[in-house]
């Protein structure tokens, strides 16, 4: 069943812990490669340290995405045109969705995310730099099919999922989100979407590893919302944080290494870490144009047209999803 607008999504237990969180802590540090969903870094802490990531001088893509949605207005209005609802996959940033917004002159705009604060924020921020628009915020997990408002059913649509956040999947729940995403809006809408591109591994490693150590204290701060929220005593001033390249993945990798051999408690069972070893704590895929290309087919969207910004570092790709025809 797809949520219901206004649904409360979150399962929590007696002690208000998120079921989810719980399940997947304990059994990503049960693993031989210890792991925690990237999706657990953006607690309250966690969601204000990534806005101060994306004004670091070495975290290039939202600074070039900005750009192409800034430098390329003509071509949006031409390729999109107006009377198109805009359905946000995430809560629309302050910055780039207006500028989407300008270019193309929508029909009604909704931004769709499961943290009802976020939403409502975003959505009285738009609705006041836009009066006129229509603005109709779902409150729902955007990984699973979503009912739309009434009001759009008719409306042609246009998705809108920028910061390259797709990257942040691994391809089997890349390619399940597009073909959801396809589901909620129908044959004949388009998708914008934001994919950072490969590039010098310096480049991406600095990106990720800022001298200001603002991405360190993001990772980190995973480890201080599982002490807290499941009482444990993982030794945080132990831990190194590290961004990796996995070349056979094309990804940076986001891990916490053990500095010492260790034993911690995290929800009254006991893991044992060795000198070395690592939690794995988030994946940030790249592309080239075949690869982007190519998760989109698989996705069930064509891609249309392709702009990257001046210094050719990030890519923002529409793509149509078309009727399925039988191919050879
Ligand atoms: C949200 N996401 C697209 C960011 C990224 O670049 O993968 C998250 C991030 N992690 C570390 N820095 C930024």
């Amino acid at each position: 069943m797809p949520p219901k607008r206004g649904l409360k999504l979150v399962d929590k237990d007696a002690s208000g812990v998120d079921t989810a969180f719980r399940s997947d802590v304990v059994n990503g540090l049960s693993q031989p490669q210890k792991a925690i969903p990237a999706r657990w870094l953006y607690d309250d802490a966690g969601s204000q340290l990534f806005e101060d990531i994306t004004q670091l001088p070495e975290y290039y893509p939202t600074r070039s995405e900005t750009e192409i949605l800034r430098d390329n207005s003509a071509s949006f209005a031409e390729l999109i045109g107006p009377g198109r609802a805009v359905i946000e996959f995430g809560s629309g940033s302050s910055v780039k969705t207006p500028l989407l917004l300008s270019a193309i002159a929508p029909s009604a705009y909704v931004p769709l995310d499961i943290a009802g604060d976020f939403l409502r924020a975003a959505a009285t921020d738009l609705a006041q730099k836009f009066p006129g628009l229509p603005v109709y915020p779902v409150e729902a997990d955007f990984m699973r099919r979503v009912e739309l408002p009434a009001e759009i059913a008719q409306m042609p649509k246009l998705g809108f999922f920028p910061g390259s956040t797709i990257g942040n999947m691994v391809a089997r729940t890349a390619v399940d989100l597009l073909r959801t995403m396809r589901e909620t809006m129908g044959v004949g809408a388009q998708l914008l979407i934001g994919m950072d591109l490969i590039k010098d591994r310096d480049v991406l490693i600095a990106a990720y590893d800022d001298a200001a150590g603002v991405t360190a204290e993001f990772n980190y701060n995973l480890l201080r919302r599982v002490n807290r929220e499941l009482d444990g005593d993982i030794p945080l001033g132990k831990f190194q944080h590290q961004a990796r390249w996995n070349d056979d993945c094309a990804r940076v990798e986001m891990h916490l290494v053990a500095g010492a051999d260790m034993t911690f408690i995290v929800d009254g069972r006991q893991f044992e870490m060795i000198a070395g070893e690592t939690i794995h704590t988030e994946n940030s895929h790249k592309f080239n144009r075949r690869t982007s290309n190519m998760l989109l087919f698989a996705g069930g969207w064509e891609p249309q047209a392709r702009w990257l910004d001046s210094a050719g570092r990030f890519s923002l790709i529409l793509a149509e999803a078309r009727p399925n025809r039988s191919a050879p």
